[in-house]
């Protein structure tokens, strides 16, 4: 039994040794309304990790987090749903830094190590009614105790430390932070998440190198309320970015 110690986040934690994607089983039980909100699936081991853009998650058996929360935030407009990113990277970021572990955010929602290394990612599937996040499956990939990978830019938590790390402990320190995030997000205090993101973002005011189709040199200098990139070029020229349609080249 996995315990969290929170009001309503993780009162229901259904944890299966194997499973083909905690989204996919979470988004089932959501639709068939078998679970309330705040339940959490974790997986020990998943067969069909999903990843953004079409992409599959790995990640070793038992050596890492994998879960995915279910939000029913009717309260939130869906043109605001972004904040639902910022929460819960901010949230995710913030824990692991009260472990001495220092992460940041890179836009939209990879968890990254200072200097350039992927260790976690976020997949949303918000589902949207009558203009409002009417439920919301939060799917949660961290590489915790993961030493050896396939791809050169992703990493863990244990390169870090040094020292293998509780997946209980972290677990429950991000669920608290995650619920926390989310009253504040219910009491309106949006601006106050943003600030918080914007801290924790990865090159934000820094010069580096990009591309749109076009290489360019540019810097990050903030977030629409929308969750676009607002990319100031070497120009002077100030640039909107959607997801997928710039990226950071090394
Ligand atoms: C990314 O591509 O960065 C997002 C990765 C999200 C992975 C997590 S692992 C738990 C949940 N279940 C899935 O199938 N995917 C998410």
């Amino acid at each position: 039994k996995i315990l969290a110690n929170t009001l309503f986040l993780g009162k229901e934690v259904i944890y299966l040794p194997v499973c083909h994607s905690t989204n996919d089983l979470a988004m089932d039980m959501l639709k068939s309304g078998k679970v309330t909100e705040g339940s959490i699936v974790i997986a020990g081991e998943q067969t069909h990790g999903k990843g953004q853009r079409g992409n599959v998650w790995k990640s070793e058996p038992n050596e890492n987090l994998t879960f995915s929360l279910v939000l029913r935030p009717t309260f939130l407009n869906a043109m605001d749903q972004f904040y639902l990113n910022i929460m819960i990277s901010v949230a995710i970021v913030e824990a692991l830094a009260s472990l001495n572990l220092e992460l940041l955010v890179k836009w939209p929602n990879d968890i990254y190590t200072t200097n350039g290394h992927k260790v976690g990612g976020i997949l949303f599937e918000n589902v949207i009614s009558k203009g409002k996040v009417s439920s919301a499956v939060v799917g949660i990939g961290l590489n915790v105790n993961q030493k050896f990978f396939d791809l050169d830019q992703a990493t863990s938590l244990v390169w870090l430390s040094k020292q293998e790390l509780n997946l209980k402990e972290i677990f429950s320190l991000i669920i608290h932070k995650i619920e926390k995030n989310y009253v504040l997000l219910k009491g309106g205090k949006l601006s106050e998440l943003k600030d918080r993101y914007l801290k924790s973002m990865y090159l934000l005011n820094s010069w580096a190198k990009y591309s749109d189709g076009e290489d360019f040199i540019g810097q990050i200098i903030g977030i629409t309320e929308e969750g676009k990139l607002i990319m100031e070029k070497e120009s002077g020229v100030q640039n909107f970015y959607a997801f997928k349609e710039v990226k950071f080249i090394k």
